[in-house]
């Protein structure tokens, strides 16, 4: 008999009462994958996570982003108790700050000055109130199932957790109501060219990830950034790159150095603040000198620049700037990547696996996806037999067929290997209709066992 998720069930009972679908960030609930518990835990390390009723699984969703050395890497865990000794939080700048700031416009050139916030959504929010300041234009231009946090003006046909839960465009927010927000095919110039032509003159900035993550991976076809890019110029708008997913984690660079397509803003999140929460968003020095209090636009955080999140963030960057450090993380990505389409072919299940170095999406589709229309063609119902078939056999991923798998320098050899043997399983599981008319979150209660279930 399999273990059981009974605590999970607990928590989540009383967790619902109190916060709504019991979850504090809609992506981890799991009503994308049919509903039910999600699973909580209660311990990270390494490639591991535990659960309440201590299953262990190997993770793959590492925070959706931020953790790419492993959970509780010690360089980071030490960097962090020695900040905490000196002062959480201290409402004044500290020299650290100024540390992270150099080594991240070391890293990314075009930040030629930058803005610490907390999250991702802070600092698209303020990248794009720059952006209206500096051109004078209330438009922004972005792409179907592209996610941008939460604020008001990229709530428009919004991907990840908006998508998951089925609500793309978010009630209560002004800016879709304004008309000033465009939401674009990714990946196709000529929609683009189009808005430019009839309404150029009202457009800020075009924002875009340049390497799509919240539709699943799907990277941009050859040309498509270069074209954004020209055409925004030509037109007097600016480009904002989001690369809250792939800043430090496609390249110390960036997807910006990665693609040689440079823009005039960057936001940045996730791996910058090693763990903890972190972002920034920065660029042209020209621009961010409209910024508060040199200039008119105002951006402001009680934890703006944290102490201990920065010093998660520098002990971060210090491993990541190591040589070779990507190149592991691409070979093990590439390795676990071709073994899991090899076990789909042998399953008879149609997959396509878009990759970018160590982050990937598997599409239970037999057509390639290049947008958000054609990752909405892939077949919900088989990833979410694929993804409990994984959970109960030790393998954590997002309850979500619109995110990535996310790899670590803490997944190795034996973590691949569990999670292969596993997937071969679960193939099986994702091709077959369960005949049964069981709810899925009646399944996960009588759920079969994750492999280890020690708590060490
Ligand atoms: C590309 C991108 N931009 C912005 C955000 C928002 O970041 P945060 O959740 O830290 O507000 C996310 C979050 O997943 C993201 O993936």
């Amino acid at each position: 008999m399999g273990i059981t998720r009974e605590k999970s069930h607990e928590l989540y009972a009383a967790t619902a009462a109190l916060i709504p679908g019991g979850v504090s960030s809609p992506a981890r609930s799991f009503r994308g994958v049919g509903g039910g518990a999600p699973v909580f835990i209660t311990r990270a390390e390494g490639a591991y996570l535990w659960d309440a009723d201590g299953n262990r699984y190997v993770d793959y969703v590492c925070g959706y982003g931020p953790v790419i050395l492993g959970h509780g890497h010690p360089a980071v865990a030490e960097a962090v108790a020695r900040a905490v000794r000196r002062g959480a939080v201290v409402g004044a700048p500290t020299p650290a700050e100024t540390q992270l700031a150099l080594a991240i416009r070391q890293a990314i050139p075009a930040m030629e000055r930058l803005f610490f916030g907390n999250s991702g959504a802070e600092a698209v929010e303020g990248a794009l109130k720059l952006a209206r300041a500096a051109t004078g234009r209330p438009g922004v231009v972005k792409f179907e199932g592209a996610y941008h946090g939460h604020s008001d003006a990229v709530l428009v046909k919004a991907g990840s957790g908006a998508a998951t839960v089925g609500v793309t465009d978010s009630a209560g927010t002004a800016g879709a109501a304004a008309g000033a927000v465009h939401a674009l095919p990714y990946n196709d110039l000529e929609p683009l060219r189009e808005l430019f032509r009839q309404r150029g003159e009202t457009i800020a900035c075009v924002l875009v990830e340049p390497i799509a993550g919240n539709m699943g991976i799907v990277p941009p076809a050859p040309g498509f950034l270069e074209g954004v890019r020209d055409l925004a110029r030509a037109h007097g708008a600016l480009v904002v790159f989001d690369e809250i997913i792939t800043g430090f984690r496609v390249a110390y660079g960036a997807a910006q150095q990665a693609l040689g397509v440079t823009p005039d803003l960057t936001c940045l999140g996730k791996v910058i603040g090693g763990g903890l929460p972190l972002a920034a968003y920065g660029g042209r020095a020209d621009l961010m000198a409209l910024v508060a209090p040199e200039g008119p636009v105002f951006q402001a955080g009680t934890h703006a620049g944290n102490p201990l999140s920065v010093a998660a963030g520098l002990a971060t960057l210090e491993v990541l700037a190591r040589p070779g450090v990507y190149d592991v993380l691409d070979d093990r990505a590439a390795y676990l990547a071709a073994h899991l389409e090899a076990l789909a072919r042998e399953a008879g299940c149609p997959v396509r696996l878009n990759r970018w170095g160590s982050m990937f999406t598997l599409f239970f589709t037999d057509g390639p996806v290049t947008d958000y229309r054609t990752a909405l063609r892939a077949d919900r119902e088989a990833f979410s037999r694929f993804f409990f078939a994984l959970l109960d056999r030790g393998v954590h991923l997002a309850p979500s067929p619109f995110e990535a798998w996310f790899l670590t320098l803490a997944h190795e050899e034996e973590h691949l290997a569990a999670s292969l043997e596993a997937a071969r399983e679960a193939f099986r599981a994702a091709g077959h209709q369960h005949h049964d008319d069981d709810a899925p979150e009646r399944r996960v209660r009588r759920s079969g066992a994750a492999r280890e279930t020690q708590a060490r």
